[in-house]
């Protein structure tokens, strides 16, 4: 017989970097697809992350640093005043309401399509190797994913330049904190991995030379951020399908001693798609923990107990349950969350899923 640790531990506050946090149960990061076609989110993802305000710690949709970093339809930017100033509001918000936000920089490298950015800029990468699949758009329909623009030393200087600027801009918006997507197969862990980074010269190679587009650019961030607001998040595995890497345990060994941990607020680790256990990388993290990926109450609570996280990350019951602490906290029932909605615009299996209440 299965027994259930005590819940009580993900209700316990406590301190990534120089974030507090009221509960240990974070909202893992997930686009919406909701902002304008220019990139402002909307009044409506106030309403959204307000509702979900009593998270230890919301981390925000994936949100691009620049025109050229984005892949999908309405996504959110973090570069023009308009889009700086819509975050604002977003912050103050989710302030007033008593919780804590970070958001995500995510540049999609690869991954996307030219008819899905606002400014057509086209895409860059590591090294020119389209992804795998199709991508759909507003506009064109399903589109295959196009050959990236294979970058130069002066686009990878940019590039981190972008973080830097996202960064502080960021920060001027009123969040708590920055995570890094270095996750999933987007911009970062196209630099990490030996299937999509097949540069010859000091990016690529080595493992050392493969992680050295993201030490850069976290140093940048924690630049611009400070020291203890500036996370990261991994996908370790080398999915075969859409991100393979010859030796995922060297390269995230490799990552995890060179990153400046110390002056990090979290590591964030996500179990990438193909089921490689990311266990033997946890004796690596020295900065505060948080594991995402398949938690119910229960077993969030169990890998609090046995595994060095501080926090849990929920992704998909965060989006149908609004009060999920409070939900947890009482072990009320957890509603599912609708996939054919999950990137359509609108209130729709956006900002209409209720909070329990209990029946009559
Ligand atoms: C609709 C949706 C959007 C997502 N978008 C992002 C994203 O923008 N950035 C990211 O790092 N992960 C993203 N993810 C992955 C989640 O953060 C999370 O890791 C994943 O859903 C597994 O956690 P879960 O089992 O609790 O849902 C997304 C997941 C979903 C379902």
């Amino acid at each position: 017989m299965r027994v259930s640790a005590d819940r009580s531990i993900l209700f316990t506050p406590t301190t990534l970097g120089k974030v507090e946090l009221a509960n240990r149960v974070v909202m893992a990061p997930m686009m919406r697809c909701r902002a304008t076609p220019d990139g402002v989110p909307s009044p409506l993802a106030t309403e959204y992350y307000v509702q979900r305000a009593s998270a230890g710690l919301i981390i925000s949709e994936g949100t691009q640093p620049s025109w050229q970093g984005q892949g999908y339809p309405r996504t959110p930017g973090i570069h023009t005043p308009e889009q700086v100033q819509a975050w604002a509001k977003i912050t103050g918000a989710v302030h007033q309401a008593g919780g804590k936000i970070a958001v995500q920089l995510m540049h999609v490298g690869r991954v996307g399509h030219r008819a899905n950015q606002y400014k057509p800029v086209g895409h860059v990468a590591p090294s020119a190797i389209a992804a795998p699949g199709h991508i759909m758009t507003d506009t064109v329909g399903r589109q295959p994913k196009p050959v990236p623009r294979a970058a130069t030393i002066d686009d990878i200087h940019d590039l981190t330049g972008q973080h830097r600027q996202a960064t502080s801009n960021a920060l001027s918006a009123g969040f708590d904190a920055v995570e890094l997507h270095c996750a999933n197969g987007y911009l970062s862990h196209q630099f990490l991995s030996t299937g999509t980074n097949q540069r010859t010269d000091e990016y690529g190679g080595s493992a050392r030379n493969r992680c050295r587009f993201v030490m850069e650019t976290v140093s940048a961030m924690i630049e611009a951020g400070g020291v203890g607001r500036i996370g990261i998040r991994i996908s370790p595995g080398g999915n075969p399908s859409a991100i393979p890497d010859d030796n995922p345990l060297e390269t995230y060994t490799v990552l995890l001693q060179a990153l400046p941990q110390d002056k990090l607020a979290w590591v964030h680790i996500q179990p990438d798609p193909s089921g490689w256990d990311p266990s033997p990388l946890y004796e690596f993290v020295t900065a505060p923990l948080i594991l995402t990926g398949g938690y119910d109450g229960d077993t969030a609570a169990e890998a609090l107990c046995s595994t060095p996280a501080q926090a849990i990350g929920f992704g998909r019951p965060f989006i149908s349950n609004p009060d999920l602490v409070q939900r947890l906290r009482h072990n009320h029932p957890l509603a599912t969350s609708d996939p054919s909605t999950y990137f359509t615009p609108g209130p729709e299996g956006y900002t209409d899923y209720p909070a329990w209440s209990d029946p009559e």
